[in-house]
């Protein structure tokens, strides 16, 4: 069992008020608050070790290699991937889905979700490959009636909290030859991800959605892909040689992070999953479940409320049935919009995100143009979801009487 309150105490923003509020924070999904391990992580490093990793021989600049280099195994092992040169970083979960996206090109048939972030739709685009949209229930006809490279995939959409069954799809996807890129942006903070088991050959995701800093993401992609991959920024720290006229870059991770790399935030990101591995996942995911589904009930509970779900009959799994609903829940609330909702909740200190949260065509599929989101980290309670209808309603009646 979790206990909310012991983790709240290491977390110093949420002791913060806002206009005499204790602050409710419910937007983890946008960025999760981060621990004391991870800001006297950080805080140490440029205390007492800063120095530019892969640069230098001096002992400041051998210990930021290691660390930074210690870093990746940390990421390596938390995905369990074979190979810690599995593991690229990158600024964030867009990079690296752009870092892929670099290497495919006009002739490139991509299978994208409806339940996509704009990071994982922009970058297909702007290499004017063939995009076809799957709803899930579509994709085996999808993979049988064309030649996909790819398929890029969230592994929990950041609007429904559904969760697509990956697992399948890399099956289905890897029998009609084509390749398989997880976003698991939202998954990363609330299920653990075995890379070898899922066989996916691409994998991103952000560290500041994992209580770790920004500024930092991660690649994970199997070794031959990376081989075969060209990078996509040039500068120091990737090249091997340099001619006249050419360069011939070094191997892999190396020749994907030019330029000074994010040595604290790589100790920040490792910190981050150092300090959730005191927490088992059955109890992350029960704890988690436990809020969102105490979440649901309250919310039913007022006028006007609904809460947002595919129709089953829509977006049907290929096989099986979408999980229920985890890390966030999205709602619309009858004659009140979003941004005007979350502005009068923010003023009681409560914090949840609206608008169509960089996802529009799941937004424009269920005929809407923008909801409210509630998400939830390992530091929220069951007394911060209790404030919610008391505050919704009063919302409401501000909005009704100006
Ligand atoms: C599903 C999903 N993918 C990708 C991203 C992009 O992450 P970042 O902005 O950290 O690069 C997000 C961010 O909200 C997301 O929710």
């Amino acid at each position: 069992m979790l206990d909310p309150k012991a983790i709240r105490s290491q977390f110093p923003l949420l002791l913060r008020e806002i206009s005499g509020e204790p602050i409710v924070y419910l937007d983890s999904a946008a960025t999760s608050q981060k621990p004391d391990a991870v800001l006297e992580a950080m805080m140490n490093v440029y205390r007492t070790s800063n120095a530019n990793a892969h640069r230098g021989m001096h002992p400041l600049a051998e210990e930021a290699t290691q660390q930074y280099e210690k870093a990746r195994a940390t990421v390596q092992k938390f995905l369990n991937a074979k190979y810690a040169e599995e593991i690229v970083f990158t600024k964030s979960c867009t990079e690296a889905i752009n870092l892929v996206a670099h290497t495919v090109s006009q002739q490139d048939h991509i299978v994208l979700s409806l339940l996509e972030h704009h990071s994982n739709i922009i970058p297909w685009m702007q290499r004017d490959a063939h995009i076809h949209w799957t709803n899930l229930s579509d994709l085996e006809e999808i993979l049988r009636t064309h030649t996909i490279s790819l398929v890029a995939i969230t592994g929990q959409s950041n609007v429904l909290g559904i969760r697509p069954p990956i697992e399948e799809i890399i099956q289905l996807s890897h029998a009609a030859g084509a390749k398989v890129l997880v976003d698991a942006a939202q998954l990363v903070a609330h299920h653990p991800i075995h890379v070898q088991k899922l066989d996916c050959d691409f994998l991103t995701f952000s560290s500041h959605k994992l209580y770790g800093p920004t500024g930092i993401g991660v690649l994970y992609a199997k070794r031959e892909c990376l081989e075969e991959m060209s990078p996509m920024l040039g500068g120091g720290g990737m090249v091997y040689s340099i001619a006249e006229q050419s360069f011939t870059p070094l191997g892999i991770p190396e020749k994907f992070e030019a330029g000074t790399p994010p040595v604290a935030d790589a100790i920040g990101l490792a910190t981050a999953i150092d300090w959730l591995a005191h927490y088992d996942w059955k109890d992350i995911e029960e704890y988690e479940q436990h809020l969102l589904r105490h979440a649901e009930e309250v919310l039913t509970t007022i006028p006007g409320l609904t809460i947002l779900n595919l129709q089953p009959h829509s977006a049907k799994a290929p096989r099986g049935d979408l999980q229920p609903q985890s890390g966030c829940i999205s709602f619309t609330l009858a004659a009140v919009h979003p941004h005007d909702l979350t502005e009068i909740l923010g003023r009681q200190g409560i914090c949840l995100r609206a608008g169509h949260h960089c996802a529009q065509p799941i937004h424009k599929h269920l005929g809407i143009a923008a909801s409210t989101r509630l998400s939830v980290g390992i530091y929220n309670t069951i007394e911060e979801i209790n404030l919610l209808p008391s505050a919704i309603e009063h919302a409401q009646h501000v909005l009704a009487t100006t």
